[in-house]
């Protein structure tokens, strides 16, 4: 596998949630993209979907050469697997269905070009397992939506190269993303086990009627969540510790937190407790659609990106 293949042309295969904001990034990061899915009506949906992201992703600059004319659409997989130099996967999350078309993937995409999978829960280990060339496949993790979020975990399976990995890594750097290496293949890969984490504690103290589920909200955006979005929990534990920084936070508060994370319990997720979270839900959103939260959060989100880079964060 040539090291050094230069990425013009990206085939998405699956266009749905995840494929088709993946599409708009690399339009708008000025790459020719084919796209390819069986859902009926796939190629108008995605084409609405890229037009809608398209005014935010202008305004906070489009690459030389972007353009909604480079995307195009293959109704056969094969077609729009042939020249692609890399491949980003968003079909079904289901184990079989992705070993299957991994393995056909495989066979109709050149040897030198990555194929990479957006899955969120399965193993590489597991999705290469048909394929005839399993080291240029790794799962390159985005978090949704992929336009706006900058994250990507990468990881790879028992047979993926070191080689493919680091290609990988390259890439997504080099067009703005923020790409993290795992060097062990989890569940969840890592974000969503911090997700997991943290809302494991959310349901607990909801459960034990200790505030509401909007106050929990309240809880996290209006305070350590808004630093989090500037710099990680462990970065902040420096600031936190005044003048000596990190240091005398390990001497110092590094011990009471520990404790606080032994006495953590888990919550019993009844019915009743996912019903708390609706209602508690459903008042915060009072009656705003979906799609005004998300599009509301995609603004602020890119204002705070824009506001990060203009101060070197
Ligand atoms: N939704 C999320 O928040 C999220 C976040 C990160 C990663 N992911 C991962 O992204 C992948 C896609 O998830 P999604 O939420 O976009 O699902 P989705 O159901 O919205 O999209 C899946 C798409 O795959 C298409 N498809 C079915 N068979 C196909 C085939 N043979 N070839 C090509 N496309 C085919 C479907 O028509 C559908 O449009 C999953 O692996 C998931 O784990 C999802």
């Amino acid at each position: 596998m040539s090291s050094n293949k230069p990425v013009h042309r990206i085939a998405i295969v699956g266009t749905g949630v995840i494929g088709a904001s993946w599409a708009a990034y690399y339009l708008a990061h000025g790459f020719d993209v084919i796209a390819t899915d069986p859902a009926p009506n796939a190629e108008a949906n995605l084409r609405a979907y890229v037009k809608d992201a398209w005014d935010l992703l202008t305004a906070v600059g489009l690459a030389q050469g972007a353009s909604l004319d480079r995307l195009s659409f293959a109704s056969n997989m094969k077609d729009a697997l042939a020249e692609a130099d890399f491949v980003q996967e968003n079909g079904p999350e289901r184990p079989d269905f992705k070993i299957k078309l991994f393995a056909e993937m495989d066979e109709a995409t050149p040897q030198d070009s990555i194929i990479a999978s957006s899955s969120s829960g399965l193993t590489m280990d597991v999705i290469q397992s048909g394929c005839k060339h399993p080291e240029r496949c790794v799962i390159g993790h985005p978090f949704n939506p992929p336009h706006i979020i900058p994250l990507v975990e990468v990881v790879g399976g028992a047979k993926t190269s070191e080689e493919t990995i680091q290609r990988a890594m390259e890439f997504y750097a080099s067009i703005g993303k923020k790409p993290i290496r795992l060097y062990k293949a989890l569940p969840g890969h890592v974000a969503n086990r911090f997700q997991a984490a943290l809302y494991k504690e959310v349901l607990y103290l909801v459960q034990q009627g200790v505030l509401s589920v909007e106050d929990a909200d309240a809880a996290i955006c209006y305070g350590p969540g808004l630093r989090w979005g500037v710099m990680g929990p462990s970065l902040q534990w420096h600031l936190g510790g005044g003048a000596d920084g990190i240091h005398h936070f390990m001497e110092h508060l590094m011990q009471p937190l520990a404790g606080m994370i032994a006495t953590l319990d888990a919550p019993d997720v009844t019915n009743s407790l996912k019903q708390s979270v609706v209602d508690g839900v459903l008042r915060e959103a009072g009656g705003r659609p979906v799609e005004q939260l998300a599009k509301q959060e995609n603004e602020v989100l890119m204002g705070l990106l824009t506001l990060r880079a203009r101060a070197g964060l």
